[in-house]
């Protein structure tokens, strides 16, 4: 039996239908219910829906073998897991932004307001800028515009968000796509019946 942990939401659900076109189907699991536990003993597999920032935290532990999160959520979590294949699907940006015109002031540390500390703090740090981190958990946007930051870092998909908000992408810090991670030890005990999932899923992966 393997265990895969798929974030709840679109991406999941994605990656649920490629996983169901490499063999592991898996009844109701795209039915809208609260259920978050669904096995399928004939193909071998159970799914469990998680918050997608907590993929991490299931499959770092060994409760899920394998699971599906954004290379955003797993720099920024720091788990100790295998990125086994890029899935090429959730394709967007972690980006530095700002409002258009932003002048930076090199005299003072940089305020930067981002969901995602660890990526902020680590890029700048490489850049040798002191930075003061705002941690915020969403609309992240709206730091720079109301002056609460000066910049942000934060995922830039169509880009939509920053125009309407009149704010451009000042530096790209990396290419995001989903991921499909596995547990280390897992990977040992269920070394034959994971690598098969790969194979297959390898097949059901869009073009680039
Ligand atoms: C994400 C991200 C940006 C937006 C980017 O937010 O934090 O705000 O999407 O997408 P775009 O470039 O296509 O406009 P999300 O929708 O996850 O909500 P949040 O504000 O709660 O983080």
């Amino acid at each position: 039996m393997l265990n895969v942990a798929l974030p709840k939401g679109r991406l999941g659900e994605k990656v649920y239908k490629m996983l169901e076109k490499a063999g592991y189907a898996c009844e109701d699991v795209l039915k809208d219910t609260r259920k978050l536990v669904f096995t399928d003993e004939k193909n071998g597999v159970s799914y469990f829906w998680v918050k997608p920032s907590d993929v991490t935290v299931y499959v770092e532990h060994g409760v899920a073998d394998i699971g599906v999160a954004g290379r955003d959520t797993i720099l920024e979590s720091g788990a100790d897991v295998y990125e086994l294949l890029d899935l090429k699907t959730g394709k967007c940006r972690m980006c530095v932004a700002s409002v258009n015109g932003f002048r930076e002031d090199h005299s003072r540390p940089l305020r930067v307001a981002t969901k995602f500390a660890r990526i902020a703090e680590d890029y700048f740090a490489r850049r040798n800028r002191d930075i003061e981190v705002i941690k915020l958990y969403g609309s992240i946007e709206l730091a720079p515009v109301l002056g609460l930051s000066d910049v942000i870092v934060d995922i830039v998909e169509t880009g939509t968000t920053l125009r309407e908000n009149n704010m451009g992408v000042l530096e790209e810090i990396f290419p995001i796509s989903a991921r499909l991670i596995a547990n280390k030890a897992r990977c040992k005990f269920k070394k034959d019946e994971i690598e098969a999932c790969v194979a297959r899923l390898k097949k059901e992966l869009p073009d680039d």
